[in-house]
């Protein structure tokens, strides 16, 4: 077990899909074992972009705690809690956004795309440009070496070193400097091979039955080159193969990738060998997430202890911000 400490935050958007176990969680499971890992509920990032409508904010921390929990993540191993019930988080996040210059922030790319692409939700306000600054904040709190993210959050964390060795020049070495640790998985299309994403209705829900699984993947985008169970493929371009290549063994990996290209086999037949593998590997998972969710206190219990946990973390490290930047 190393000393180092890892880190990583999600918005608690709604039901956690497929690619959330892929592309994070099931890193963050194996990660467990070697750092001393913290992971949280970032509810206050949620917030900047739909503070309009905060009526589900309370159910969707719960639920992703027992995704969490059904994905693996050992609350005796991982400190899991809830960025708004560690109210440091703000206060930190406040004393960095004194010494972040507004560039930084305009420059940040997620920040320019969003605005740009996001157009049924104002976006003009002021805590959505600060939104990197609270992820640093949240990152530096706890001294975080390691940030596992995507792709689309690096910027976030070369941001956070930017602040982190302002802070420390300014005022004294307090942080390490975090390092962003990328995925080491491939991407998890969507059923329609755009990102899965919940919003763009292409995704495989935690909360799907083996049954509506199967369904899903009946309809499920192919190659467009093979309209007739004659035309053979391409196995790159096809969404379902690259799920064959997670989820099933090399032979079968193999075969479609043969068979595809001289139209050896059917669409068909290739789902469904896909299905069965996925199912019977997710189903532990999804059996486990049955049972989380019916014990609401629990899962209540856990994510107490989690706070407590990171509260003392965050005191501590405040006390120390607070005497170099001379508050205390
Ligand atoms: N911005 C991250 C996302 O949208 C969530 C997040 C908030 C985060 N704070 C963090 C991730 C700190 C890593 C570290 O996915
Ligand atoms: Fe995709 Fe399999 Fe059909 Fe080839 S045979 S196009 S890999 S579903």
């Amino acid at each position: 077990m190393s000393s180092k400490r890892v880190l990583s935050g999600m918005r608690p958007t709604g039901k956690l899909h497929l690619g959330h176990v892929v592309g994070a969680l099931s890193n963050w499971v194996k990660l467990q074992n070697e750092y001393e890992c913290f992971h949280f509920i970032a509810d206050w990032h949620a917030l900047t972009s739909d503070y309009a409508d905060t009526s589900r904010i309370r159910e969707n921390r719960i639920e992703m705690m027992v995704d969490w929990l059904a994905a693996g993540l050992d609350p005796k191993k991982s400190v899991m809690f809830v960025q708004s019930a560690v109210p440091q988080h703000a206060e930190l996040h406040l004393l960095l956004s004194m010494i972040t210059p507004l560039g930084w922030l305009e420059r940040v790319p997620t920040y320019k795309e969003q605005r740009d692409n996001i157009t049924d939700k104002d976006l003009g306000n002021y805590g959505f440009l600060g939104y990197p600054v609270l992820q640093s904040a949240d990152i530096l709190m706890y001294k975080g070496n390691y940030v596992p993210v995507g792709e689309d959050q690096v910027p976030h964390v070369e941001l956070t070193r930017e602040i982190c060795r302002r802070f420390n020049a300014c005022y004294g070495e307090v942080f390490p400097e975090p390092q962003a640790l990328l995925t080491p998985v491939p991407r998890l299309p969507g059923l329609d091979g755009r990102k899965m994403s919940k919003s763009y209705g292409n995704d495989i829900s935690l909360s799907d039955t083996p049954e509506e699984i199967t369904k899903k993947i009946k309809t499920m985008m192919t190659d467009p080159a093979r309209k007739r169970r004659t035309d053979p493929g391409n196995p790159e371009v096809c969404p379902v193969f690259a799920y064959h290549k997670i989820y099933s063994p090399e032979e079968t990996i193999q075969t479609v990738d043969r068979e595809c290209r001289v139209a050896g086999i059917g669409c068909i037949d290739c789902k469904k060998w896909m299905s069965e593998r996925l199912i019977e590997s997710l189903s532990p998972l999804l059996q486990r997430r049955q049972e989380y969710a019916t014990r609401t206190g629990e899962i209540k219990d856990i994510i107490a202890d989690g706070n407590h946990r990171a509260s003392a973390v965050a005191s501590q490290t405040m006390d120390e911000v607070r005497e170099v930047v001379k508050l205390s």
